[in-house]
């Protein structure tokens, strides 16, 4: 059960800086709430999310391995968590449970916003068909990408990804991972997206990256999804290639303060959650040394 007006779920939960960014945000508005992680077994999501209906509770994040499996408990779901089929935010409007997914607007407001860089009209290489990747190429869409690649280890999910696009009208097309340069990328891109877990700590592979130097187009910015560490070696490859870069820092920032002016219904102080978020990640890479 939840027994604070704001929190995040998932399972587990201990490695979430969300609590450090947001408790900092509140903390600076002087705003009298706590926001606590909850780690809740996959078998009492219904009974959690049915306590979020409480007069006291404002909402709550969510995240894996939930964002789908609280939707059925929730009365409505907003147009972008519908499309992208999971829902990282539950909003309790005076009993109503809405749920809402924020992560492509983070990643759409970090990649305009932290970067610099608008995707109307460009070319972008997408690294990933996951569930991060289906709400990139959906924020990529919408934002009016010009030209889709879609590569993934197994083939037949970036094929999924690249019929979505291709039934909105924009071509995309569909590599093997390890064949990259083999099979159809010809460097032409102006972004390149990570949306696998190579490279994560504590993922399938941390010292790998999905991309080597020799493969990245120096004029492409390189952005990755993967936050922890804030340098991943898919970074470190698009700094030796002479690339632009963005880590996934800035996107959970923007998705968590989207998150905030939906409970709140007042801006975010994004700088505060932004180097909230950079310290607590600071302090996870020294204990991990
Ligand atoms: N910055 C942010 O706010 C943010 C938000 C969401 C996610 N993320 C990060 O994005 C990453 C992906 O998350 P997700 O939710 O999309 O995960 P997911 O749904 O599990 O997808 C994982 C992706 O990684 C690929 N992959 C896994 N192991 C691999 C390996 N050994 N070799 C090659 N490819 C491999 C998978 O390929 P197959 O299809 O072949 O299995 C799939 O494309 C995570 O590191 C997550 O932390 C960051």
């Amino acid at each position: 059960m939840i027994n604070s007006p704001l929190g995040i779920i998932g399972y587990p939960i201990g490695h979430s800086i969300s609590p450090r960014f947001q408790q900092a945000a509140l903390d600076h508005l002087g705003v009298d709430h706590g926001y606590q992680p909850y780690e809740v077994h996959p078998d009492r999501v219904a009974d959690f999310v049915a306590s979020l209906r409480d007069d006291t509770v404002l909402g709550i994040n969510v995240t894996v391995p939930h964002k789908e499996a609280v939707m059925p408990f929730l009365d409505e779901i907003d147009e972008w968590a519908a499309e992208a089929g999971a829902v990282n935010t539950i909003v309790n409007r005076d009993g109503r449970l809405v749920g809402y997914n924020t992560d492509g607007y983070g990643f759409l407001r970090a990649l305009r916003e932290s970067a610099g860089l608008d995707p109307a009209g460009k070319r972008a290489l997408i690294l990933g068909a996951g569930g991060s990747a289906r709400g990139v190429v959906q924020a990529l869409l919408r934002a009016g990408v010009a030209e889709l690649a879609i590569a993934n280890r197994t083939l037949e999910r970036a094929q999924a990804l690249a019929e979505l696009a291709d039934n909105r009208g924009v071509p995309a097309r569909a590599i093997e991972l390890n064949a990259l340069q083999s099979d159809g990328f010809d460097g032409q891109t102006d972004l390149i997206v990570n949306c696998t877990s190579l490279g994560m700590h504590h993922g399938p592979d941390e010292a790998a990256s999905p991309m080597a130097a020799s493969q990245i187009p120096p004029a492409a910015l390189v952005y990755d999804l993967v936050y922890n560490p804030m340098l991943t070696p898919l970074l470190r490859e698009a700094h030796s290639a002479g690339a632009p870069t963005l880590g996934g820092i800035s996107m959970l920032v923007y998705q968590g303060a989207a998150s905030f002016e939906l409970w709140l219904e007042r801006p975010a102080p994004v700088s505060v959650m932004m180097d909230a978020a950079m310290s607590a990640m600071r302090e996870r890479e020294a204990q991990a040394q």
